[in-house]
């Protein structure tokens, strides 16, 4: 298992999204995203019903586990997430994010996750409210806010999940939990600070980082 504590106060990991990453040369890409100083690794599994896009699934996330060192954070835009625990698991993955809207029981999917050995994730949709995920606070490691619609990488960032993180950075300090704050969708330069500054621990960014010109510039912007 490879994974990271809570961030120093002000700061955030950054974690790119490999779906921008460029898969004809992806080893070196990804090399040079780390050497930029990236923290996670972002993998984006979509199964086209969950959501409108395909991308990989276990077989590919085995790959990457050869390729980097990285903690490997995989979020699954799956319908049925309970059905593919044990491939993900034997991928080699650190840490699986299920979406609360997706067609399986949360509670003992996350519980399996767990006795897998992988820190169990939780994710909502822009449009779903914090209160569906609140009867899981204590049972993840992580929780993902979604600011754009899952699906697609470069979308316009959606400010409705910066309420989201300031609420659970609240709901953490009172409940006494200890799990890490995701957001994903849309950061950038801008958005990215935003969250960070309202108690975001991962941000999560595709085409702005793979995108840029000087990556480690960019890291350093999110970092803080
Ligand atoms: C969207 C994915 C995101 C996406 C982020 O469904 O979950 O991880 O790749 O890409 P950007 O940063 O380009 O919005
Ligand atoms: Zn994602």
């Amino acid at each position: 298992m490879n994974w990271l504590p809570r961030p120093a106060e002000g700061r955030a990991w950054v974690a790119p999204s490999v779906l921008s990453a460029d898969f004809t040369r992806l080893e070196s890409d990804l090399d040079n995203m780390t050497s930029a100083g990236a923290d996670f690794l972002h993998l984006d599994v979509m199964d086209g019903h969950f959501v409108p896009n395909i991308t990989f699934g276990p077989f590919i996330c085995s790959a990457l586990r050869k390729l980097s060192n990285l903690p490997l954070d995989a979020h699954l835009m799956i319908s049925r997430p309970d059905k593919y625990l044990e491939q993900f698991a034997k991928s080699g993955i650190d840490g699986l994010t299920i979406h609360v809207e997706a067609d399986a029981e949360i509670s003992p999917t996350l519980a399996r996750i767990g006795e897998l050995g992988m820190k169990r994730g939780i994710s909502l949709k822009p449009d779903t409210p914090l209160k569906d995920i609140l009867p899981y606070l204590d049972q993840v490691d992580l929780i993902l806010v979604m600011s754009v619609q899952p699906g697609f990488g470069g979308q316009k960032f959606n400010p409705v999940a910066v309420q989201k993180i300031a609420e659970l950075v609240r709901r953490r300090a009172d409940e006494g939990f200890e799990f890490l704050i995701n957001v994903d969708g849309g950061i950038n330069g801008v958005s990215g600070p935003q969250c960070r500054e309202v108690g975001a621990d991962i941000l999560v960014s595709g085409s702005w980082l793979f995108g840029a010109k000087n990556r480690s510039e960019r890291v350093s912007v999110l970092r803080g």
